[in-house]
């Protein structure tokens, strides 16, 4: 078995004007898929079986787990993405961001704070550790935010893939303009139904 490209959830034009197509078909069609295709062909050079991206992040094999990480990461990072969802979490959720951040708006702020602060390629996610509290954080070039002891709501690219097309090297345009494409349903199912990763059994 090799992993294919997931499906966009929605029309790549439709996330127009924050991100334009173009950058969709870079992002998603060039980045995206050659990610998967390297992934593919290290796993057939190494004779290893595919499983799931998840069980792959706790491959010993350092460049399998980089692939994974990222391939999971980018369908994670679509699905962040709507022109439809909801434009803000649910009550509980919503009422966790007050309680941590002062409001929306705020972690809105230290979003955008967090990733300006960081240099070059990454992730900035928003996760929930052990069911307790919310945290940002960011993670450096491919790695991802899924772990045993914490659960991604929420992950932004940070490569300039993502953005450069359109905002060429202003990272603060791009973070604005996805401010409004979070896909809040998303994230609040995120929370509701954490994603766990276990170790695969010996
Ligand atoms: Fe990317």
């Amino acid at each position: 078995m090799s992993f294919e490209l997931p499906a966009l959830p929605y029309d790549r034009h439709s996330l127009e004007p924050h991100l334009s197509a173009t950058t969709l078909d870079a992002h998603y069609s060039g980045h995206h898929l050659a990610c998967l295709k390297r992934l593919n062909a290290r796993l057939e050079n190494t004779g290893q079986t595919a499983g799931s991206l998840e069980l792959l992040l706790w491959s010993e094999d350092e460049e399998l787990a980089w692939l994974a990480a990222e391939a999971w990461n980018h369908t994670f990072y679509w699905h962040c993405l709507s022109p439809w969802g909801s434009a803000t979490p649910d009550a509980r959720l919503g009422a966790d961001i007050d309680t941590t951040f002062g409001s929306l708006s705020a972690l809105h702020d230290a979003i955008e704070a967090a990733a300006l602060n960081h240099f070059g390629s990454g992730w900035l996610w928003l996760v929930r550790r052990s069911r307790g509290p919310l945290e940002i954080i960011i993670t450096g070039d491919g790695q991802t935010a899924l772990a045993a002891d914490r659960t991604p709501l929420l992950g932004i690219d940070l490569w300039e893939h993502a953005w450069y097309l359109d905002y060429q090297n202003d990272r603060a345009a791009y973070l604005k303009a996805i401010r409004s494409l979070i896909n809040w349903d998303f994230v609040t199912q995120n929370d509701l139904n954490p994603i766990s990763i276990a170790p695969p059994a010996q």
